[in-house]
């Protein structure tokens, strides 16, 4: 049926006819665009990929969040394991940086923060062993082994892990202020341990 308003199929462009609603209200009429075709292909394109996805995720194998998680968290674990260990390693070029008088008034003052009330001004000793004789417990007497010590700390006998309370760069300045107390010879614990000389 064709519209009985003659205005308004006036106002309808030659080329738009064929799109034109066979109705009328209150002298109304509408025009069906068609919907564009990228709007279709994002419409249909959502829809059969959310099909996949809830199949893949709830049917097939499709990982869980909480596997998702763990295996992500063991990516993260391995770096910080790496990153430990490459801490952990003793590096002569900076230990290099600090034997000297300053890296060694610096490694004084955290020792008397952080080593002083257990092993006594000085190093001479306490609770934990007299730094200054030539005896050695669990470290050689070389800034490698005492490093190795104050990094990893020796927790079963009491040496705290100072890795995890203090920065690597003040583990070094210890080291060096440690080193630099080496066969001063306190008057304090009596030596404990191997001897070492050399
Ligand atoms: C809570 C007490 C305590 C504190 C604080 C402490 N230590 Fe120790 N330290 C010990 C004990 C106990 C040992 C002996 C460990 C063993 O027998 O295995 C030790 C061992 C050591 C050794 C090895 C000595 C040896 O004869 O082999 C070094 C070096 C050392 N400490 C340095 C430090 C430094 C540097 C600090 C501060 C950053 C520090 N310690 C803080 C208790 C402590």
């Amino acid at each position: 049926m064709k519209p009985e308003n003659t205005d308004t199929e006036l106002d309808v462009k030659p080329d738009e006819q064929h799109i034109l609603i066979d109705h009328s209200y209150d002298g109304i009429q509408e025009l069906n665009h068609p919907l564009p075709s990228w709007w279709n292909v994002i419409f249909w394109g959502a829809i059969a990929y959310s099909t996949g996805y809830f199949v893949y995720y709830q049917f097939l194998d499709g990982p869980t969040l909480r596997e998702e998680f763990n295996k992500d968290f063991a990516v993260i674990s391995a770096a910080q394991l790496e990153f430990k260990k490459a801490n952990q390693l003793f590096r002569p070029e900076l230990y290099a940086a600090v034997a000297n008088a300053e890296g060694i008034k610096k490694g004084k003052e955290v020792y008397e923060l952080n080593c002083l009330p257990c092993h006594s001004d000085n190093g001479r000793g306490d609770v934990g062993p007299n730094l200054t004789d030539k005896h050695w417990v669990k470290a050689r007497g070389t800034p490698e082994t005492i490093y190795d010590v104050v990094y990893n700390g020796s927790e079963e006998n009491g040496m705290p892990v100072w890795s995890e309370m203090i920065s690597k760069d003040e583990i070094y300045q210890a080291v060096a202020y440690v080193s630099s107390l080496r066969h001063t010879f306190q008057k304090g614990k009596a030596p404990e341990g191997e001897l070492i000389e050399e």
